[in-house]
């Protein structure tokens, strides 16, 4: 008899164990169930590389328009009051993307450049000074939101009671499903500030982002103000917490492979190695949800139409069939374009190479100040989190060059 006959995979995306360690759920999940149904909570899964990345492009069968996560707060048909685009399915989609990528252009994204390297400093040179910090806290968590911030245009002064009320907008405690009223005080305050910079940028613009989505225009198509501010909030929303905990995944991933960190550290040109296998590895946003359209048969079972189903991208970047020695964390591996980290189709991550760039800025910056440093693993707290995986804190003690 089979170990699967006797004990048979199970698994639940709030369950405090799985959070502590999710692959070992996921390797069985692609092995013995590659489609997974839970019917308490209420979704199917797919585990396996090839039906993850396939999910992803078949936009046509498994919809968006309900929302993409499983919690219950953020799913269902007013999904994109919170979550613009990434919440609707096309020809809506596809309009506010296409519209949103005339303002939000690669170009614009590469001239941040030094505009980050100058908010890391500003972050990890004093904690630094310390010699012992909280990496969320002191940098991981401030520099996601004031990169937004600069790229929207938000002028400084406000930057730190807005990266406040975002923390507030994201944040959940453990094993609650409604949104909180500080969060829902939170949104209403931060879609008032967005609101009011439209208008102001509205009178007279600037070259900021905000300017650049208000002059957006294909073929006399124009963006509304409420979508401008929808998009400003999915931002917040999709492109903060996600790098703030890739951030976080990549420093403690480096301090449990020394031999691997020590010549990375001495060489910043490898950061983006660095970044590359933390999001295979353990990347920070672990779980999007869809929903069936039609009926779907996936290994000789169906889901039938209208049900939730979860994308799991933490388990196909793991997948022994795409990924040589998958469990083993190998900073300088070749992934070469497969990760599933940042989606896939036609909702691939607008932030992805913001992101990236991002993470390789701050990484190669710590790389450059500090010659070797330890995670206080007692200090540490996980995010209890059905998609987003990483640290709430994370104490380094660092030996600075
Ligand atoms: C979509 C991951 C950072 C903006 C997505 C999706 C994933 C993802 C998996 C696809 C969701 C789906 O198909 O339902 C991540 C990760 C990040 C990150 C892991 C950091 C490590 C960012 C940043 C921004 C951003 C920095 C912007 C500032 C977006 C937007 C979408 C999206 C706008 C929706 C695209 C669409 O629906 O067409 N992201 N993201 N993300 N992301 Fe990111």
């Amino acid at each position: 008899m089979t170990e699967a006959l006797i004990d048979p995979v199970v698994f639940n995306p709030y369950d405090y164990h799985f959070h502590d360690d999710p692959y070992p759920t996921y390797k069985r999940l692609r092995e013995e169930s590659p489609l997974y149904h839970n019917p308490d909570v209420g979704f199917w899964a797919l585990s396996r590389y090839a039906d993850v990345v396939d999910g992803f492009k078949d936009n046509k069968r498994l919809s968006s328009a309900n929302g993409v996560s499983l919690d219950p707060a953020a799913y269902g048909p007013h999904a994109h009051y919170v979550m613009s685009f990434l919440a609707m399915d096309d020809p809506r989609h596809m309009r506010l993307r296409q519209l949103v990528s005339r303002g939000f252009t690669p170009r614009r994204v590469a001239e941040l450049d030094g505009r980050i390297l100058e908010l890391t400093k500003q972050h990890l040179v004093p904690a630094l000074g310390a010699g012992e910090f909280d990496w969320i806290t002191e940098v991981a968590g401030k520099l996601p939101m004031d990169v937004i911030s600069e790229l929207m245009g938000v002028p400084e002064p406000d930057r730190a009671e807005l990266r406040r009320k975002a923390d507030l907008v994201v944040h959940r405690e453990a094993g609650v499903l409604d949104v909180p009223q500080p969060a829902v005080e939170a949104s209403i305050s931060l879609m008032g500030y967005y609101k009011e910079m439209i208008a102001q940028r509205r009178r007279s613009r600037t070259d900021d982002l905000t300017s650049a989505l208000l002059d957006a225009e294909i073929d006399g198509d124009k963006l509304s103000d409420q979508e401008i501010l929808g998009f400003m909030f999915l931002m917040v929303v999709a492109g903060n917490e996600t790098t703030t905990k890739l951030l976080g995944n990549a420093l403690y991933w480096g301090s449990h492979h020394r031999e691997q960190i020590t010549p990375v550290l001495d060489d910043p040109e490898r950061a983006s190695e660095w970044v590359e296998e933390t999001l295979r590895y353990d990347t920070s946003s672990q779980i999007v949800a869809r929903t069936s359209v039609v009926d779907l048969e996936y290994h000789g079972r169906t889901i039938p139409a209208g049900e939730k189903v979860l994308l799991l991208i933490g388990s196909a970047n793991r997948d022994a069939d795409v990924f040589e020695d998958a469990d083993s964390f190998q900073i300088g591996r070749s992934s070469s374009g497969k990760l599933a980290s940042f989606g896939g189709g036609v909702h691939f991550c607008l932030g992805a190479h913001l992101a990236k760039l991002e993470a390789k800025i701050a990484l190669a910056e710590f790389g450059r100040r500090v010659s070797d440093y330890e995670v206080d693993e007692s200090g540490i707290e996980r995010v209890h989190s059905t998609n987003v995986r990483g640290f709430a804190a994370l104490p380094v003690k660092v030996q600075v060059r």
